[in-house]
């Protein structure tokens, strides 16, 4: 089966390549260049890649073309503009690409024949957000209080009117949560900042340590993206799913923290972070009943190891290409 991921080059996307080659599948990606150290590179991601495709999804026309040129079997759409933060800096660039980009892959597929499922990434974060402690199942309230929420929301609402309106390419949206796992490099994420911070001896500034946060290992989140696209192609897997973690996994960041410490050893500690910073949404937990009842999708790691395979992966980031290769194998074995 020919996979098209776009948004490749990012963390979620260069983990998702590696997944479905070891899986066996042809993979292509249609991203922008990845940031300098990023999984993409250090892990070798480019020798896997049947085609690997440098475009802006801002740009409709190159991004109709290269689907088309590429014509895959199923399209992952993973590209976005995907960090909180950096949307109170460039909140038009934000909505340009998460929900005209969006706009253009949809149009994109629809003008693909070959295309036999199309799976949409959005993100717990497209829930208005109420502050309460059940998790949100499919049917609640969208909503958005940054510009990131709004422009995912937003590109999740322009999904489903895509569907309802013109039917066409079996699509689907999967919706899941913070994820954690090896070589993340984005800027303003607890796992990230803390490991580099442990790498370089020194204390992790944290943000809102109180905040009580779902955790998931990034395997069990693509692997659910995946069976969705599955239930695509045997014909049902319609409309919206949730994959999130279990409810053991709802700890504090501050929690997170120290026992991120405590795996790391010696010279690993944290500190409050008490600057000014923007508004960022409470607590956000999932329901995942329905993708567990129709899809038969669950997760595989239990949060401790979870965080235990995280900080594992980071010991051994010399050889990036030999861990992510060799934590794919042991998940897919479980
Ligand atoms: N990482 C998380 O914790 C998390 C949680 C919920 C949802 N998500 C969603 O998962 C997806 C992937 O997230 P990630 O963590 O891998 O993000 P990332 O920032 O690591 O990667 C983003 C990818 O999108 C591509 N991209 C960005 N702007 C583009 C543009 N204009 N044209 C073409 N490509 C563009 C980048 O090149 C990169 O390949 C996003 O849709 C994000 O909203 C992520």
């Amino acid at each position: 089966m020919h996979y098209l991921i776009t948004g490749h080059t990012g963390f979620k996307g260069a983990w998702l390549s590696l997944l479905l080659s070891a899986r066996g599948h042809t993979v292509s990606g249609l991203a922008l260049d990845p940031t300098p150290g990023a999984l993409f590179e250090t892990a070798g991601v480019d020798s896997i890649l049947a085609n690997d495709e440098r475009i802006d999804i801002r740009d409709a026309a190159q991004t109709a073309r290269a689907v088309q040129t590429m014509s895959p079997d199923v399209v992952i759409h993973l590209a976005a503009q995907a960090l909180v933060r950096d949307s109170y800096r460039d909140p038009r660039t934000t909505f340009d690409t998460n929900v005209m980009g969006t706009l253009n892959v949809l149009e994109a597929v629809g003008a693909t024949p070959s295309v036999k499922a199309h799976v949409v990434i959005t993100t717990d974060k497209v829930y208005r957000n109420v502050n309460r402690a059940a998790g949100y199942v499919e049917s609640d309230a969208l909503g958005g209080a940054d510009p990131y929420s709004a422009s995912k929301a937003m590109a999740d609402i322009l999904t489903q009117s895509w569907i309802t309106s013109f039917g066409g390419t079996p699509t689907a949206i999967a919706r899941a949560g913070n994820v954690i796992g090896g070589g993340d490099v984005s800027r303003d994420r607890l796992l990230p900042d803390l490991l580099s911070a442990f790498t370089s001896g020194t204390p992790a500034p944290i943000r809102y340590p109180d905040s009580v946060r779902p955790w998931q290992h990034v395997l069990d989140c693509l692997d659910g993206y995946l069976t969705l696209a599955d239930a695509l192609l045997d014909g049902g897997g319609l409309g919206e799913w949730n994959f999130g973690p279990g409810e053991e996994s709802f700890v504090t960041v501050a929690n997170v923290a120290d026992r991120a410490a405590a795996l790391w050893g010696a010279g690993a500690s944290w500190v409050r972070d008490e600057g000014d910073h923007p508004h960022e949404a409470g607590l956000l937990a999932l329901d995942s009943t329905k993708a567990e009842r129709e899809l038969g999708w669950r997760n595989r790691l239990p949060f401790p190891l979870s965080l235990e395979w995280s900080v594992d992966w980071q010991r051994q980031s010399d050889d990036a290409s030999a861990v992510t290769r060799s934590q794919i194998a042991t998940f897919d074995a479980l």
